[in-house]
């Protein structure tokens, strides 16, 4: 389980976010929202032991931040909001460079299949010529080579068209069956209503509070 515990944070004088608290659960998909800005980058990289935050704390299966760091980072696997690929590499090059930067072990054929499995074909094409969404398909592919407890989605559709969006939908969802906890942003609430059992929402402005307001989901606000 992960539990958030009052986490808090500024940068310099600013604050961006104050007191968030929740939890999330194996098998649960949670969706944060919020304006542009609100501060959700910010903590899914603080979740991702990227950044401290400026109070509060965290823990993951009862490893606590920021004692256990490194075994908290074993357990997550991280979606950036921006891409983060070997662009000269082909696909098959950047999951065999991953695969080593992680520490389990897996064959061509497994890491293949994590491609697969997010419709991505392009095996060995260099990453240059991928479009945009299937970059993003990639990146996602990466986040799952170690096998990770909590997966961390900087809006991960971004790009994506619809058929893959429902696609990768519906392997996030499979992924939540088989007990792994993701925490997934995007400004898309058709997918945070479909996808997500609770909304987490940061900000002052309650738009989407009122937006959200007749789903029937759990929302929280911040
Ligand atoms: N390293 C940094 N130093 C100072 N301020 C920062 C830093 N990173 C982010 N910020 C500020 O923190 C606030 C929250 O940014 P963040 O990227 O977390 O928002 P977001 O909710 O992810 O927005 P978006 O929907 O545009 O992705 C913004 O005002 C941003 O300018
Ligand atoms: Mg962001």
């Amino acid at each position: 389980m992960l539990k958030i515990d009052s986490l808090t944070k500024f940068y310099g004088k600013k604050k961006i976010f104050n007191n968030i608290s929740f939890f999330v659960q194996p098998g649960e998909i949670v969706g944060l929202i919020g304006e542009n800005g609100a501060g959700k980058s910010t903590l899914l990289s603080i979740l991702a032991t990227l950044q401290s935050p400026s109070k509060g704390s965290f823990s993951l299966n009862e490893l606590k931040f920021p004692i256990n760091k490194k075994e908290i980072r074993k357990q997550i696997g991280f979606v950036p909001q921006e891409i983060a690929l070997w662009e000269d590499f082909t696909v098959e090059e950047n999951m065999l460079f991953f695969e080593k930067l992680s520490w389990v072990k897996k064959d061509k054929d497994q890491l293949r299949q994590l491609c697969l499995n997010m419709k991505l074909d392009k095996w060995q094409e260099p990453t240059k010529v991928l479009s945009g969404g299937m970059k993003r398909k990639l990146n996602l592919a990466i986040s799952l080579i170690h096998d990770p407890k909590l997966l961390l989605l900087d809006e991960p559709t971004v790009g994506i068209d619809l058929k893959s969006k429902i696609e990768i939908g519906n392997h996030l969802k499979a992924l939540a069956n088989s007990g792994i906890m993701i925490v997934y942003t995007s400004h898309d609430m058709d997918e945070i209503n479909s996808l997500c059992d609770r909304i987490v929402c940061i900000g002052e402005d309650n738009f989407y509070q009122q937006l959200l307001a007749n789903s029937g989901k759990e929302i929280l606000s911040f």
